[in-house]
């Protein structure tokens, strides 16, 4: 038995602690309450391929089409694979998924008689949902109840309110222990760099941080969502990869507040400020409201930019009051607090950041490139979402891979899981010309290696929300080189000047390093100076941090693609979770 650290009480976090504390002792770190994580907020659902007219394969290829060319192919598969299977675990575990009635919209039954929904870029409707549109909140509240149980039984230890600051790596390389302070008491704010440190011990640690939308002035993630488990992790010298791809989801109030793509997938419309539909006709998706995600929020942004600035009209009036107010009762309360009444009249809505494809590089079973550290959810990447996530399969892949870093972590005694090994160095741009979605896609250290540390302080002092503005501006929906460069240079010799900015400093500079060097233009990452998809740069591009890895390896020519699912060591059970 061993001691394992978990780090963030999502999803993610919540399965894998559950998971590893059938063996060993856990402790579950996390910054404020239990719930305060993206997963309680999650609207449309979970999506899995457990109907009928559906199948693993054709999940498999709506993710890798959505993924534009960068996801993993054989880590999608596994995830398609796996997503029956823990639907029906979470189903042990107490989460009721909606079932076809009156109210639901959902046509034919799933295996339980399960309603579904569809989203953007799925080809059948495929979303399981629990109480219409709080799927999140009440997966969160049944995994909340497992924890519960395993915290009778001794080997679950649970910390709220106290934030993981630092990652320690022990003489021999590997994971020994994490440092910890208490969370300040007021809401959405971050300790500062005078909190007394205690250390924990720990034979491996888990980054559950979950994704980074507070870098954006606008966002639809909760104050939480920092991008610590990220920095962390780099600074330990774990590799990132993909940090360019963030994804803007389309419908957002103004004041914040997310209105679900299930609303568009009942059959709600995109209205300019006149009142007329935008995304139908020659020149637009034929998908219409339902095209991927970064092609809707893109034309929406150039209808406001038309518009002066003013938002468009998600126009739902045709679903009837009963199922707004029944299948959406979250997104009901949501419009009406922001002073629209949705069955009437349509709602204003404006593109927000929403979700972190990149993250640290991980396999499917959450290892990263440093022994003993694991990263699941919204923190790790894996390679399935590639760039751009399909819509609701973050919740599946959070589970997925949570589930199989804890079972990791079980089946081996904590201390002696292998880390992934660094990718080989890049020593040309151009890799491979194949658009070929089902072949393997490269994963290699960026020659961007000599780039200075993103942990550097400069001279001039910047505040949490100054970079907020910056990056909406200059790493949002549309970029160019001039506005990155620009903020590049602004970054180089900045320090921060708040306890938010000693978050997101570092990770405002990792991502416009991301951004600058992907010279094209591929899924969630638009570039209006390369607005062509480049064969030759399929490939996802790491970094770590200078010096964190051994010079022999910068030499070395051991090409290492997209990490393989550690399946062998950690064979997916369907026992259920104690
Ligand atoms: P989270 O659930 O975000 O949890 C992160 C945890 O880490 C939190 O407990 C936080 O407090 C803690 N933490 C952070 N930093 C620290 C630190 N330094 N020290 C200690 N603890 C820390 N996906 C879907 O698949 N379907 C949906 O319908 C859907 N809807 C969404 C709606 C909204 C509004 C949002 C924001 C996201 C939605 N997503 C959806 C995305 C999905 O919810 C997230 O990707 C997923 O929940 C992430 O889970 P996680 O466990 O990785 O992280
Ligand atoms: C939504 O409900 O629109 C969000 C779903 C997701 O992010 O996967």
């Amino acid at each position: 038995m061993g001691h394992v650290v978990v780090i963030g009480s999502g999803i993610a976090g919540l399965i894998s602690a559950l998971r590893a504390a059938r063996v060993h002792d856990v402790t579950l770190v996390t910054k404020a309450e239990l719930t305060a994580g993206s997963t309680a907020w999650a609207q449309g659902g979970i999506a899995a391929a457990v109907f009928a007219d559906d199948s693993p394969e054709l999940h498999a290829r709506d993710t890798l089409a959505a993924g534009a060319g960068l996801s993993d192919p054989e880590a999608v598969r596994l995830l398609a694979r796996e997503g029956a299977a823990r639907l029906h675990d979470l189903v042990a575990l107490g989460v009721e998924f909606d079932r076809v009635s009156g109210a639901s919209t959902g046509s034919a039954a799933g295996p339980l008689g399960w309603a579904r929904g569809l989203e953007a870029a799925h080809s059948v409707a495929r979303v399981l949902h629990a109480g219409g549109d709080a799927t999140g909140r009440i997966i969160e509240s049944a995994l909340a109840g497992a924890l519960d149980a395993a915290r009778a039984q001794g080997r679950m230890h649970v910390r709220e309110h106290t934030t993981a600051v630092a990652i320690v790596r022990g003489g021999d390389g590997r994971v020994c222990a994490v440092d910890v302070v208490p969370s300040p008491t007021a809401a959405g704010a971050h300790p500062g760099a005078d909190a007394p440190v205690e250390r924990l011990a720990a034979d491996a640690v888990v980054l559950a941080t979950g994704g980074n939308g507070q870098l954006y002035r606008h966002t639809t993630n909760p104050p939480v969502a920092t991008g610590d488990g990220v920095v962390l992790g780099y600074a330990a010298g774990a590799a990132v990869v993909d940090l360019e791809f963030v994804q803007f989801h389309p419908t957002v109030l103004p004041g914040g507040g997310l209105v679900s793509e299930a609303v568009r997938g009942e059959g709600a419309v995109l209205l300019d400020a006149a009142g007329r539909r935008f995304l139908t006709g020659a020149g637009h998706d034929p998908r219409a409201e339902l095209a991927p995600r970064d092609v809707v929020a893109r034309a929406i942004a150039a209808q406001m930019r038309e518009q002066s600035g003013a938002p468009v009209l998600l126009d739902a009036t045709a679903l009837g009051a009963g199922v707004l107010r029944e299948r959406f009762p979250t997104i009901d309360r949501l419009v009406r607090a922001a002073g629209f009444d949705w069955t009437r009249e349509p709602v204003a809505v404006t593109p927000a950041a929403h979700y972190a494809m990149g993250g640290l590089l991980t396999d499917m079973s959450g290892r990263t490139t440093v022994a003993g550290l694991f990263a699941v959810g919204e923190t790790g990447s894996t390679g399935v979402h590639g760039a751009n996530r399909l819509a609701s399969n973050s919740l599946l892949e959070a589970l997925v891979v949570g589930w199989l870093a804890g079972d990791l972590l079980a089946a081996a005694p904590a201390a002696a899981a292998p880390s992934l090994p660094t990718p080989a160095l890049s020593t040309t741009q151009d890799q491979r010309g194949d658009d070929d979605l089902t072949a393997a896609v490269p994963t290699r250290l960026s020659g961007g290696l000599e780039a200075a540390d993103a942990l550097r302080n400069g001279t001039i002092p910047v505040t949490g929300d100054y970079l907020r503005d910056r990056a909406w501006d200059a790493l949002g929906l549309l970029r160019d080189e001039s506005t990155m460069s620009e903020l590049a240079r602004e970054l180089a010799d900045a320090r921060p000047a708040d306890a938010l900015a000693a978050r997101l400093l570092p990770l405002a500079r990792l991502t416009a390093e991301a951004a600058r060097a992907r010279r094209e233009s591929r899924g969630a990452h638009a570039r209006t100076d390369y607005p062509a998809t480049e064969p030759a740069l399929r490939w996802r591009r790491a970094w770590v941090r200078p010096g964190s890895v051994s010079p022999e390896l910068l030499t070395r020519d051991a090409a290492v693609d997209a990490p393989e699912p550690a399946l062998a060591a950690a064979a997916p059970t369907r026992e259920a979770t104690r």
